[in-house]
């Protein structure tokens, strides 16, 4: 048996992650890479350190109670930490790291390619070309809007935000944000801040949303949020599903209160809200924000350094709390 410390992966990681896990840790992998059950995760858990999760993985009190008191850390595989209950992981001594920075890039990129998709109406051409249904081009046909002279409202203005403010600039673009705080002058540039949810809907043509699901912002774009924004606005979600009221969204998509949306992410996920796919100005992504070589890469590095720094017997340096 090896004398290498034991780490359960929940999930299939990529290939160079993987070998770099094997180098320090005796891997518990999940070759079949679908989400484990708590007695899995729990099973497999005997006489190991520490845990790599993702997303797909719920760590709740269950869970972290029935960890063997072996598993002192949890690595989560993103930068998302509401599949894990903080606090029964702070009473029961856990460290926490996540993988913030790394993956702001990616996610900035496939939020304009789904602001771009829901303004240019491309996935309603992509599916038409594929039903076999395209007659040739038409001056009327699929008409969208341009980005230029837009507004993009921003809610929450870390550092994905502000990549996806950095991108939407050079569309042409002004940007509208609310956050927590105002950026300081350097990092604003000219961005317009809005200390009021509210305010800044109301210059908000596209609406794009980049804050963590907590309690505090679940259900945040609701009736009231979306009645708010101009007349066939368009919201973009590549951050939690639980950030927007699906009854609401699909209301006023359906009354054209918003002309089109692109929803990477979703309430209940990989289970997606059926009255999404009979609306044809929606754009469905499979959580894709991330998905890149580079920063999938980078984040199982992140994951890995973070567990590297607690076993040696220092603090991760994306240590959650
Ligand atoms: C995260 O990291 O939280 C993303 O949602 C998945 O990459």
């Amino acid at each position: 048996m090896s004398d290498k410390p034991r780490l359960v992966v929940s999930r299939r990681l990529p290939e160079a992650v993987e070998a770099r896990a094997a180098a320090t840790w005796s891997v518990i992998a999940n070759p079949e890479d679908r989400p484990l059950s708590v007695d899995e995760l729990v099973t497999r858990a005997a006489g190991a350190r520490a845990l790599i999760v993702t997303p797909t993985d719920w760590v709740d009190a269950g869970l972290i109670g029935a960890l063997p008191d072996s598993v002192g850390m949890i690595a989560t595989f993103s930068v998302g930490v509401d599949h894990i209950d903080l606090t029964a992981a702070a009473r029961r001594g856990l460290v926490v790291s996540n993988t913030p920075g790394v993956l702001t890039e990616a996610t900035a990129d496939l939020t304009l390619a789904l602001i771009l998709m829901a303004a240019r109406r491309a996935g309603e051409g992509e599916r038409l070309v594929r039903a076999g249904q395209w007659r040739g081009w038409a001056p009327t046909q699929l008409l969208g809007r341009h980005l230029g002279g837009r507004r993009l409202g921003i809610v929450g203005m870390g550092r994905i935000g502000r990549a996806v403010a950095e991108r939407a600039r050079a569309f042409g673009m002004a940007i509208h944000y609310h956050g927590r705080r105002r950026l300081p002058a350097g990092l604003e540039q000219d961005a317009v801040f809005h200390d009021r949810l509210e305010a800044l809907l109301a210059h908000a043509d596209v609406l794009s949303l980049h804050v963590p699901a907590t309690p505090e912002t679940r259900g945040l774009i609701d009736a009231a949020a979306l009645a708010a924004l101009p007349e066939g606005a368009i919201l973009v979600n590549t951050a939690r599903g639980p950030v927007v009221e699906d009854d609401a969204v699909i209301a006023a998509l359906r009354d054209g209160r918003l002309a089109a949306a692109g929803l990477d992410v979703y309430t209940g996920e990989p289970d997606i809200d059926p009255r999404y796919l009979d609306l044809p100005g929606v754009v469905l992504l499979p959580h894709l924000g991330s998905a890149t070589v580079e920063t999938r890469n980078a984040m199982g590095f992140k994951a890995l350094d973070n567990l590297g720094a607690w076993l040696a017997g220092g603090s991760p340096p994306d240590r959650v709390f």
